[in-house]
């Protein structure tokens, strides 16, 4: 079942980013809050596309509500909503002419929180399959924050051009950079944790 093959957050991004490609953004950002202090596990995907149409916002998380043409179930949110509501969380979906913000809210230290999983590889994947998005990523954990925004890479890469940086060498590197900067975010906020 697709619910089984959901089994970490960072499928659930993709899945909800790929409703902001379809909606035409330019735009998105992804923000990940791991707050152990208070207990919540946030992400939270924000997009400037074209916003879901005022009919079918209200039910919006309904697996028979979509606006694909091709069928007329729609599972992303759906699957989302029920990922958060087992921790005891919920979603919260945003939605106007000028954008969507859809929030989830998940229990961090519920056994049934479903883990991060491989953000890094995501993040990666978004940017190598949508050169021109603009995709920026922000990662709390606790009080400690990461951030990433893709045009970071032409800053980095300045002899590279615009084309250049969306081949195999700049994005593997991108994911180990990612990899990399999380286990740091992760090591980090633990250092700062007294042990109990
Ligand atoms: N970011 C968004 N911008 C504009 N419309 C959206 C957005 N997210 C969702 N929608 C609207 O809500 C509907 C339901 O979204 P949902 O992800 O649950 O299902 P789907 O995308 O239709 O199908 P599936 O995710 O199963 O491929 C979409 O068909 C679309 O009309
Ligand atoms: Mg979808």
């Amino acid at each position: 079942m697709l619910s089984k093959t959901m089994n970490e957050i960072s499928l659930h991004i993709l899945d909800i980013v790929a409703n902001s490609i379809v909606a035409d953004a330019q735009h998105i950002a992804v923000h990940v809050q791991e707050l152990s202090k208070t207990d919540r596990f946030i992400v939270s995907i924000r997009d400037d596309g074209r916003g879901i149409d005022p009919k079918i916002l209200p039910a919006v998380a309904d697996p028979f509500v979509s606006t694909k043409p091709t069928r007329r179930a729609g599972l992303g949110l759906s699957l989302l909503e029920n990922a958060c509501t087992s921790t005891g969380g919920k979603i919260e979906v945003q939605s106007d002419f000028r954008g969507t913000v859809v929030t989830a809210i998940f229990r961090h230290s519920h056994i049934d929180r479903l883990p991060l999983g491989d953000l890094a590889s995501t993040i990666m994947a978004l940017v190598a399959s949508n050169p021109g998005l603009a995709i920026t990523y922000r990662h709390e954990v606790n009080s400690d924050l990461f951030e990433f925004d893709v045009n970071q890479l032409s800053e980095w890469f300045p002899d590279l051009g615009y084309e250049a940086l969306f081949t195999p060498v700049v994005l593997q590197w991108l994911r180990r950079y990612l990899e990399e900067s999380i286990e740091l975010l992760r090591r980090r906020a633990h250092a700062q944790t007294p042990s109990r």
